[in-house]
Formats: C-alpha cells, sequence, structure tokens
C-alpha cells in the first residue's frame, strides 16, 4: 500500500479511499475538483441510498443526456441551467462593482459574427408580433457615457422561435443583430414584442422537468452582449416584467434588476414622431459596464 492510500474500501471511509489514490503529482486545480466532487457525491450517495435500479436509471438518464446533444444541441448545459448551476457558475464568475448592470446565462441561441446594423434598424425580419422600439444608453460606473460600445442582440420571433431553431421558416439573422452606440453612448432600434417561449423539451431535460412538476418557460426577454474597451464584456437579457412566468424562469435567469417596461405607444404624435404604421411597444433600458479588471 502507497502512502497515500487509506486501505481497503468501506462503506464509512469510501470518499477518503477514492481522494487519496489521486497522485501527490496531479494539476493541484485537477485534484482539489475531484475531490470536492468525490467527497460530495459520496455524501449524496449515502443521503440517497439508491437501489441498483435506481442508480442504472440515473445511468441510462445521463446515457440520454449525451445521446441528445450534438454540435447544435447541449443536454447537459440544459440540465446544468434547469438545476440553476449555469445561474450559480454566471453568479460566481460575475460579481459586479454597485451600480454596473447585471449578468445573466448566455442560452444556446448566440450566433458569433452578426451582421453590424446602422442605428434605428429593424431587425424583425418576419414582420410577426407587436412592432417594439428599443433604446437607451450605455454608461460606465462613474456615469460616463460609452461610445462605439458593440451591442450583440438577439431574440424569438413572435411564434417563440429563435431563427436557428426554424431555419427556412425564418428568414436568417431574423431578430438579431449587431449595433453600435452613438457618440453620448445612446443606441435604439426596433424588434418585436417578445413573449414566453418553452426551452428545447422534448428531449431527457425536458422529461425531468415534467417528472418534477415543472414547466419549461422562460418569460419574454431580449438577449444583449455588451462590449466595449477598457470595460467587462456583459452578457445578459432585459425581461419583461409583466410576463406570466416572470417569477418562475425555467432556468433561474430572472434578476430584479433586469426587468424593462414595456410601454405601449397609442399616442398618434409619437406614432408619426417615430415613423410607426401604428401602435407599438417602446423599452427604453440603459446599461452599465463595469471597469475591466
Ligand atoms: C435562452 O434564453 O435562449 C435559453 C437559455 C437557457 C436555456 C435555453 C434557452
Ligand atoms: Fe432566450
Amino acid at each position: 500500500m502507497s502512502a497515500h492510500e487509506q486501505g481497503y474500501f468501506t462503506e464509512e471511509n469510501s470518499a477518503d479511499v477514492v481522494v487519496s489514490r489521486i497522485a501527490p503529482s496531479t494539476d493541484p486545480r485537477l485534484a482539489e475538483v475531484i475531490t470536492a466532487i468525490t467527497r460530495h457525491l459520496h455524501a449524496a450517495v449515502k443521503e440517497i441510498e439508491p437501489t441498483q435500479e435506481e442508480w442504472l436509471e440515473a445511468i441510462m438518464f445521463l446515457t440520454k443526456t449525451g445521446h441528445t446533444s450534438d454540435d447544435w444541441r447541449q443536454e447537459f448545459i440544459l440540465l446544468s441551467d434547469i438545476l440553476g448551476v449555469s445561474m450559480l457558475v454566471d453568479a460566481i464568475n460575475n460579481r459586479k462593482p454597485s451600480g454596473a448592470s447585471e449578468s445573466t446565462v448566455l442560452g444556446p441561441f448566440h450566433v458569433p459574427d452578426v451582421p453590424e446594423l446602422p442605428m434605428g434598424a429593424n431587425i424583425c425580419l418576419d414582420g410577426k408580433g407587436h412592432p417594439m422600439l428599443i433604446k437607451g444608453r450605455i454608461f460606465g460606473t462613474g456615469g460616463e457615457p460609452i461610445a462605439g460600445a458593440k451591442i450583440d442582440v438577439w431574440q424569438t420571433n413572435d411564434d417563440g422561435f429563435y431563427d436557428v431553431q426554424q431555419k427556412g421558416i425564418q428568414p436568417d439573422f431574423n431578430l438579431r443583430g449587431v449595433f453600435r452606440t452613438g457618440e453620448d453612448g445612446s443606441y435604439f432600434f426596433w424588434g418585436a414584442k417578445p413573449r414566453f417561449y418553452p426551452i428545447p423539451d422534448d428531449g431527457p431535460v425536458g422529461q425531468l422537468l415534467g417528472k418534477l412538476g415543472r414547466h419549461p418557460y422562460r418569460p419574454a426577454h431580449l438577449h444583449y452582449i455588451l462590449e466595449a474597451e477598457g470595460f467587462e464584456t456583459l452578457i445578459t437579457h432585459i425581461f419583461d416584467p409583466d410576463d406570466e412566468y416572470i417569477h418562475s424562469d425555467a432556468v433561474f435567469g430572472v434578476k430584479e434588476s433586469l426587468l424593462a417596461k414595456f410601454d405601449l405607444i397609442e399616442d398618434p404624435a409619437r406614432i408619426a414622431d417615430e415613423g410607426a404604421k401604428g401602435p407599438f411597444y417602446e423599452v427604453v433600458h440603459d446599461f452599465v459596464l463595469a471597469p475591466a479588471s
């Protein structure tokens, strides 16, 4: 028996024996991670006392989760999302200074290299839903406007799907775009009022949600990635506070500070001023970026 081993495996010493096999030369971070996971996993198994059948069911669930994942779909991330682990990792890695806008999950539907559009462009290419004007300013924590900040935005269409979920049905790049703030940190563009939608729930994670009596819906939101030189990149959303799922987001992404106001504008003078064809929703929302560390 080598010096770091703890003897034969028993129910009592199980985690100690496994952890003691980690060689002293192991990368320290890997050793720390595997030690913590082993200890928590053994503690959970001791608490649950699974039957062999239950253990096999858990293995089969994870196997199906793997088989459901491919280049386009990541069922393990979805599992992490619905267990709140994605939001916990996000919180740990995005402790913002006071006054800075908060982050939330990226989600699986971001598309890199979306074309940059002129300020004021309409990203709703399928013409569905209620027109919505989105505008605001981007500041640093000192209150200084950030000029030339990159705003990468994406949202579902009025049927509750992202363009990449309906290739050939929605126009490419429907409801996504990249904009740059002006000299005073301002931005504005047109989209469509978002609505709640289900996370992909036709796989093992959806089945698990069903067994737990949980719904798969995310409240209506717009996704943002905000980037500017000298500032931390912010991955976030803004949410419709009146959405019926605002208090029960399937992936726990809602934060008080991310609630925006969606105002219905019916005043004929405003409609004419904005060059709209009729009533529209307006969302005015500012963001504050933390300085790069
Ligand atoms: C989304 O908001 O796009 C999303 C986030 C987590 C899981 C599924 C979808
Ligand atoms: Fe989303």
